[in-house]
């Protein structure tokens, strides 16, 4: 649904900016405006600047800015519709309905009952933890398992006490017909009579939240029971159905928290409890996030991407685990996301594990995280043991997994670790897995994610191309394609503007190829920027440079754990060249760091 133009200033206007930003960013006045730690990126003194009076923000530090509605976007990575919806409701401005159908209209607010049965139960489940004497068992077991109140508070934690209709007779004093509570998950029929009964009783509740904070499904943890004679009240954890407001494969448990601390360390921790999530964040890693259940999908490595591009996971190390990531890897690598096997020891999850040794040791395990290419090759490699034949056929088997890899700088660096484990010399391993054999057969690669999300300075480079094509094109010129993106069709779009061709005919071409591209094309050319024309050139060179810089990154880890890997090998020629390709990586490395930044930023002078 489109919004008349009126509707958009309207918001724009009604908003302050500064009340906005405040409330996820801690400011402080600096003359005419208010300053504070960048949500974009990660910094120690503030570079972030809100300039109220035109209703805007700039950062000094990375460049990021807009007005009210971009922060929106960015921040809870929401397209325009959603962030205009969002302000508006907090604006108290009615949003015109008259493009909705009756149907539509319909939809909407049997959507909205759902959401409002799901809100009432949040709101009984936690007050009954926080202070009723019912939550009393809740309280005790939560302080069991560690977790202070003030947790709880946050995570808007409840509990469910024994009882079969307390939430029952609760939804009936709101005038919420029973129906409505059966199909958010929450209530189930008798069997052959009349009358529903509470699905969560004795359990400690999670709700589930969406982008906008609103409770949309349930996890329940059973409390255990002290009698051993007492009859089994069903799984560990029950948890809602899926329901028109709540998806599994696109939610993320905990991500409306996890987003800030994302951005500001570049990093997310993906883990598979509700528990791990919440004792997490109390031991100061407020970048962790739950899958409710489901694998890692499309969809939330998408909605990942959009906050960082670094993804810290804590697979199992049994044959289970390793599906699973050799599952998540193509999609991970698809996003352009790097993803790292944290290694939790003998500890069963990272509740365990904090809870037995603390967070400066679960820190400490970032450090020692195994890239995901790495650990996939590694297996596949050593589950096929020692014996003579072992090699080759390790050899076989990986290199169908080293062609699968979607770029040339993975393939490489993950050519070279797998020479180190196999002790074999990196031009075998290139000829065996690259060789004639494999063109005549192409692999079917794995389909791009439907969604595409491009880097914030990719959206930068593009928003400075599509205005000054003439002075920007240059730049392009000396960056490499795979710095910028995997995608062809952004790529052609790219040099097409670049070279001149009118955008909308370039958008008019990406809409038969790939209209999901086109869309964001667009809106990153309708995205008002705060990038005086004049610094266009220098904006893009940062970008480049900082491009340049990831895609540097991405190969020294590499080229690190296959230096590791090699270091036993006898093939001391590869290990040498090895050692001076990372050195001249390094010195690039130190280049770029001191490059950046130099070229002039909007609003700097
Ligand atoms: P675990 O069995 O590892 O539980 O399941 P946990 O998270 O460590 O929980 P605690 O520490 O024992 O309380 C991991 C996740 O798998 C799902 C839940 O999402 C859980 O957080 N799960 C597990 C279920 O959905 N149902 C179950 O019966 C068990
Ligand atoms: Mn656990």
């Amino acid at each position: 649904m489109a919004f008349p133009r009126e509707v958009v200033d309207e918001v724009r206007v009604r908003t302050d900016i500064a009340v906005l930003i405040g409330q996820t960013v801690a400011l402080k006045r600096a003359g005419r405006g208010l300053v504070g730690l960048c949500p974009f990126h990660n910094e120690k003194s503030p570079s972030f600047n809100v300039v109220p009076h035109k209703q805007i923000y700039h950062c000094f530090g990375c460049g990021e800015s807009g007005d009210a509605i971009a922060f929106v976007m960015k921040t809870r990575g929401v397209p325009f519709v959603e962030a205009i919806k969002d302000l508006a409701q907090a604006a108290g401005i009615t949003l015109p309905e008259r493009d909705l159908t009756p149907e539509e209209r319909a939809r909407m607010s049997a959507r909205q009952d759902l959401y409002s049965v799901c809100e009432a139960a949040a709101a009984l489940f936690h007050k009954t933890l926080l202070t009723l004497p019912e939550g009393e068992p809740g309280r005790v077991y939560l302080q069991k398992r560690g977790i202070s109140l003030e947790t709880a508070a946050k995570y808007r934690l409840g509990f469910a006490p024994e009882g079969w209709d307390r939430l029952a007779r609760h939804l009936q004093t709101q005038r919420m017909p029973a129906p409505l509570g059966v199909q958010a998950g929450l209530l189930k029929r008798r069997e052959g009579r009349d009358g529903v009964y509470d699905v969560f009783r004795n359990r400690l509740i999670f709700p589930i939240l969406d982008d906008r904070d609103r409770a949309i499904a349930f996890g329940g943890r059973l409390l255990p029971n002290p009698d051993p004679n007492a009859k089994d009240d069903g799984p560990k954890y029950m948890n809602s159905p899926e329901s028109p407001i709540y998806k599994k494969n696109e939610i993320l448990y905990g991500l409306s928290w996890a987003r800030q601390s994302a951005q500001r360390k570049n990093r997310l921790i993906l883990v598979e409890g509700y528990f791990d999530a919440v004792s997490l964040w109390q031991a100061g890693f407020g970048e962790a996030v739950a899958t409710c259940g489901t694998a890692l999908t499309e969809r939330h490595v998408e909605r990942i991407a959009s906050h960082t591009r670094k993804m810290y996971a804590l697979f199992d190390s049994d044959n289970a685990g390793l599906n699973a990531a050799q599952k998540s890897l193509p999609l991970l690598l698809a996003a352009q996301i790097s993803a790292f096997r944290l290694d939790l020891g003998r500890a069963k999850d990272p509740d365990e594990f904090i809870q037995a040794n603390g967070a400066p040791a679960f820190e400490a395990l970032f450090a020692a995280g195994e890239d995901l290419i790495h650990m996939v090759a590694r297996r596949i490699v050593e589950a096929e043991g020692r014996d003579a034949t072992a090699t080759e056929r390790a050899m076989q088997r990986v290199a169908g997994f080293l062609r699968d890899l979607p770029s040339d700088v993975t393939r490489e660096t993950a050519t070279l670790y797998v020479a180190g484990l196999l002790n074999l010399r990196a031009d075998d391993v290139r000829a065996r897995s690259f060789a004639a054999s494999s063109a005549a057969q192409p692999r079917p690669r794995v389909a791009p994610p439907a969604h595409w999300v491009p880097t914030r300075e990719l959206t930068h480079l593009l928003w400075v191309l599509i205005r000054k094509p003439t002075e920007v094109a240059p730049v392009l010129a000396d960056a490499e394609p795979e710095w910028l993106t995997d995608r062809e069709e952004v790529l052609r779009a790219v040099v097409q503007i670049g070279n001149g061709v009118a955008f909308t005919s370039v958008v008019a071409d990406l809409d038969e190829r790939d209209p999901d591209v086109a869309r964001t094309f667009r809106a990153i050319a309708a995205r008002e920027g705060v990038i005086k024309e004049e610094d266009s050139v220098s904006v893009a060179r940062d970008c480049v440079l900082k491009l340049e810089g990831r895609a540097l990154e991405a190969k020294i880890i590499g080229l690190n754990a296959a230096i590791g890997a090699c270091e036993k090998s006898s093939d001391k020629s590869s290990y040498r060249s090895m050692l001076h390709t990372l050195s001249a990586l390094n010195t690039r490395r130190q280049q770029i760091n001191a490059a950046i930044g130099r070229t002039v930023l909007p609003g700097r002078g």
